[in-house]
């Protein structure tokens, strides 16, 4: 099958806003791959704080982006090696993620890594720019949303199950804050595609939000 007919469903929204769960439920439906692109920046930014790499040194980060050992095995995440899989949902990883997130030339950096995703029989890839510069041409492309509380109640909850300490005023503050600056941000910025499906999920279970993602899936 040529790459151009290998379906993709994109699914992009605000950081906790349960598109990891929703997308990787997808996958494992349809039996496609899955595109965690959020992960890519959370590992380029665990290799920078690791290698103390300056956060203003935009050369220096776009380098460590292109240069990304990883692998993803399952559900497990590796750095050169090394299973990071709880290191990189650190809440200063997902912020200095956010912010190295900013420079197009990261960016640009992580451009071709999330393409080589696209397999047959199917992607399911889930981000902020999935359905608008990635895979613009995906059949299906859903924007997630949930109100701050919500989000911040299912971050808090990841955190405690992780061993991670956490805090819901803190927390909230960080998710406002990290929006402002993905929305914000010149360099493809946080938005809906367009055709994009939007689904609000404060109210709604995982499974009831991945039964709407199936049911436009089949509809297609
Ligand atoms: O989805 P996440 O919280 O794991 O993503 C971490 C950060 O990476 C997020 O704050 C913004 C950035 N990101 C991005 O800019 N584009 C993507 N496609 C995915 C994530």
């Amino acid at each position: 099958m040529s790459t151009a007919k290998i379906p993709v469903i994109t699914i992009d929204g605000p950081t906790a806003s349960g598109k990891g769960t929703v997308a990787q439920k997808v996958a494992r439906h349809l039996g496609f791959h899955y595109l965690d692109s959020g992960a890519l920046y959370r590992l380029t930014a665990l290799s920078a704080l690791r290698r103390d790499v300056a956060l203003n040194d935009e050369h220096a980060l776009a380098k460590t982006a292109e240069h990304l050992h990883c692998h993803f095995d399952g559900a497990h995440i590796f750095l050169a090696n090394e299973d990071v899989t709880t290191a990189i949902r650190a809440e200063l990883v997902g912020n200095t993620a956010s912010r190295i997130a900013a420079l197009p030339t990261v960016r640009q950096a992580l451009y071709g890594l999330q393409l080589s995703f696209r397999k047959a029989p199917g992607l399911v890839a889930d981000g902020r720019d999935m359905g608008t510069v990635i895979f613009p041409h995906a059949p299906l492309k859903v924007f997630l949303t949930a109100s701050v509380e919500a989000r911040a109640q299912r971050r808090y909850k990841q955190l405690i199950d992780k061993g991670f300490p956490a805090n819901m005023d803190d927390l909230s503050k960080d998710l406002t804050e990290r929006d402002a600056r993905d929305t914000n941000r010149s360099s493809a910025p946080l938005r809906p595609a367009e055709g994009a499906h939007l689904l609000d999920t404060s109210e709604m279970t995982a499974d009831e939000a991945v039964a709407q993602v199936l049911s436009w899936y089949a509809a297609l």
